[in-house]
């Protein structure tokens, strides 16, 4: 089996790290003892293009279980644990292809290296596999069934590739979950973004002014965690119910011309470009930290940020120090990588584990019903969603009521009034 990783003798410590993760992933573990016995995904072969955490093993290990032959990849260059793959490749036989600090066309080497076991089913966060697929000979996509999409930045970008009718094969967005945007994206990127900038940068939160761009789910997590912190909360958003939102969840709105000369830590959640660019780094405070947590290291225009600047060294792990011509300095964290996976270990299990079991339940749904779908993005299955709430708030010992006859009842008449 071919693999590629930074240091194989990382293993143990991988998987002891596994473990720990996999203890936290109770629904997962309830769809690995069934995939064991019914192996539905017996005979496929998923290539999946993931953050290699050890929430991302935990979910090979259900894939394996289930039957699949499984390749896995990073889905950016800074987002692996090295004794996380380490650990796949030793302890579970997986093809892994991934290097934390991998440069892009290493990157991309590693894509194609998966791609290589002409896979049937593709599993992306981002989309950067799919796009692959899709600039790539119709060999490699010859066997494709269908494959699932992670996060809301690959969503848009699939969505764009079915309206201009070019996409090859059917995907479901996972991302659009309930079990998965409701908590990943606000709980899991909220704690592990002020994770990441908290351990590369070991700034106090309290008293500081957070400027939080975009406030979907992820700014919303963030938003709220800054907060919790007792930092003061400044929020940039171009869409007016979300900005109108945010003002009534208590946070100061403005443009980042404005928050630009405030703030003293700046984090990008848009999923878009340029966010942060070169008039807004010239006006910043001296000593502001900028950091991105959206997929793409687009959000923040680091070629700007060069040109004001007439130094730059690595001051801390994941902190790079520019100092402008102006004087000022201005601290960057982790290349304007998402920080959240690049300085810090991303979400917690307990959020990925519903976002993995979506992933699980897509590929077993993808192989049940790919002959009744179209090259289109679909939602996943609602019953798949609702059973995952259901099983996540039993592991959580949670038990819910459930309507009366007489409610139920109620909920489907139109009689009854004043
Ligand atoms: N995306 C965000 N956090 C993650 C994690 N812990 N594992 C895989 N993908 C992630």
């Amino acid at each position: 089996m071919k693999f590629d990783v930074k240091d194989i003798k990382l293993a143990h410590k991988g998987a002891l790290r596994i473990e720990w993760a996999r203890n936290n992933m109770p629904v997962l573990g309830l769809v690995a003892a069934r995939f064991k016995k019914e192996q539905p995904l017996k005979g496929l072969t998923v290539a999946a293009c993931l953050h290699v955490t050890t929430e991302t093993a935990v979910l090979m290990e259900v894939l394996k279980a289930g039957g699949a032959n499984v390749y896995l990849c990073a889905s950016n260059p800074l987002s692996t644990q090295d004794d996380v793959a380490a650990s796949l490749a030793t302890h579970l036989k997986i093809a892994v292809f991934s290097i934390k600090g991998e440069n892009t066309k290493t990157y991309y080497s590693h894509l194609k290296a998966v791609l290589a076991s002409k896979p049937h089913i593709t599993m992306d966060d981002g989309a950067d596999l799919v796009s692959t697929i899709h600039q790539a000979s119709p060999e490699v996509y010859r066997n494709i069934i269908g494959g699932t999409e992670e996060t809301t930045t690959g969503v848009i970008r699939l969505r764009a590739l079915a309206s201009e009718g070019k996409l090859r094969y059917p995907i479901i967005a996972v991302n659009d979950a309930q079990t998965k945007h409701l908590f990943d994206n606000r709980y899991g990127t909220g704690q592990s973004t002020m994770d990441g900038i908290i351990r590369a940068t070991n700034k106090l939160v309290a008293g500081s002014a957070v400027v939080v761009c975009g406030y979907g789910w992820c700014g919303r997590g963030v938003a709220m965690r800054a907060k919790g912190m007792a930092a003061r909360i400044i929020v940039i958003e171009v869409d007016p119910l979300r900005a109108l939102e945010a003002t009534m969840d208590g946070y100061e709105v403005m443009t980042i011309k404005e928050a630009a000369k405030i703030g003293d830590i700046f984090v990008t959640v848009t999923g878009d470009i340029n966010v942060i660019r070169k008039e807004h780094f010239a006006t910043m405070k001296d000593g502001a930290i900028v950091s991105n947590s959206g997929h793409f290291n687009v959000e923040l225009d680091i070629p700007g940020l060069e040109k004001l600047s007439r130094l730059k060294r690595r001051i801390r792990d994941y902190v790079e120090e520019y100092t402008l011509r102006n004087g000022r300095k201005i601290y960057l964290l982790g290349e304007g990588r998402l920080i959240n996976l690049a300085a810090a270990e991303g979400h917690p299990a307990q959020v990925m584990d519903m976002s993995f079991a979506n992933q699980a339940l897509s590929a077993e749904y993808i192989k049940h019903h790919y002959r009744n779908l179209e090259n289109n993005v679909y939602k996943v299955p609602e019953d798949i969603d609702q059973n995952i709430a259901k099983l996540k708030l039993s592991s959580m010992g949670i038990k819910i009521d459930v309507l009366t006859p007489e409610q139920k009842k109620y909920l489907s008449s139109w009689e009854m009034g004043t």
